[in-house]
């Protein structure tokens, strides 16, 4: 049987957040719906973030109420960024069962994402994940800048790994290791992955590459040979992050799909109907989806 690799469908979130058009909370819902018809199982659907901070992600209570929720017998995950107590106690209220907490390799990031620095926000980490955990809630973890800083350039493995290990430490099951900003190379991601899996399993790590400049496939290739079987990826390439300028989607869903069938990997998810469902938003948004493969699949 062909070895399955998960994805984790961070469009309705990351895709989303940094979009500067209204988008109803109808839309979002009618994005997830083809996405679990596309055989999708792990979305993150909302973001309980401050809508000061974050306008876009306001509705977040009202999608997660609207979300189809038969499919979860079958399988499908929805789960919600909380970066603090306050967070997670909207999270819980809105019936998510993943949450995840950010926290950052770079204090400077850290400082303009979640107007903290990084102690600070393991600190309330640590809070929300253990009323995650009395809550039966499984928590993951993301880094950001693990391949760069916007605002302090190269960051060394060894602080991705430091902040990482104290995820796991606080029972965080999955550390996600953000490329916010796409400045990595599939050489810079073996490093960093080196480091990690010397002190982590790749069955914990998850790539969150994003593709600003185009390498974000390449080091979704280079990750797989170097074990890991998680990625997180945005349909139709939606995406960018409000305190990351210039930082562009992730990477494409549809184009890892096609990489990962190729490559004799399992994912549960049927390439076209996810490329319809790509189509949906970039319609909604006005716009053309970002995907390579989306776009090569429709002039063929
Ligand atoms: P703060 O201003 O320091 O918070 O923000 P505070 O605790 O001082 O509270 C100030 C106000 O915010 C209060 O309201 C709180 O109620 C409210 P007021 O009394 O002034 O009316 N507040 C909240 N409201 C709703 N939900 C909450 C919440 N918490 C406080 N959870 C905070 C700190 C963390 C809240 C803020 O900085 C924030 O919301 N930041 C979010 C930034 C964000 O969402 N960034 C994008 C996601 S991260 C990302 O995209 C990277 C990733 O994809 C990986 C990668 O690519 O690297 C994950
Ligand atoms: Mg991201």
């Amino acid at each position: 049987m062909a070895e399955r690799v998960k994805i984790v469908e961070v469009g309705p979130r990351d895709g989303l957040q940094n979009e500067k058009q209204p988008i109803d909370v109808a839309t979002k819902v009618a994005l997830i719906e083809r996405l679990v018809a596309a055989g999708v199982t792990h979305i993150e659907a909302a973001s309980f973030v401050s809508p000061k901070w974050v306008p876009q992600m306001a509705g977040s209570a009202q999608v997660m109420a609207a979300v189809p929720r038969a499919h979860q017998a079958k399988g499908v995950h929805y789960s919600a960024l909380t970066p603090n107590l306050q967070g997670l106690e909207a999270a819980l209220a809105a019936g998510c069962e993943e949450v995840a907490v950010f926290g950052a390799a770079s204090e400077s990031f850290s400082r303009k994402n979640i107007n903290c620095s990084i102690a600070e926000s393991l600190e309330r980490f640590r809070s929300v994940t253990e009323a995650a955990q009395a809550a039966g809630v499984r928590v993951r973890g993301y880094v950001s800048c693990v391949l760069g800083c916007p605002y302090e350039g190269a960051v060394a493995p060894a602080q991705v790994l430091r902040v990482a290990l104290q995820l796991r430490e606080m029972g965080c099951h999955e550390i996600s290791l953000g490329d916010t900003i796409g400045r990595g190379t599939p050489d810079a991601t073996r490093r960093l992955l080196e480091a990690c899996l010397r002190e982590l399993p790749a069955t914990m790590l998850a790539g969150h590459y994003h593709d600003t400049w185009g390498m974000a496939v390449a080091n979704v290739a280079a990750s797989l040979e170097m074990g890991l079987r998680t990625f997180d990826s945005s349909v139709a390439g939606l995406g960018g992050c409000p305190y990351a300028a210039g930082a562009s989607g992730n990477v494409a869903s549809e184009d890892v799909v096609y990489l990962l069938q190729n490559m004799g990997y399992e994912t549960g998810i049927d390439l076209d109907a996810l490329v319809d469902a790509g189509l949906f938003i970039s319609q909604a948004l006005g716009r053309a989806p970002q995907s390579r493969v989306s776009q090569a699949l429709r002039s063929a």
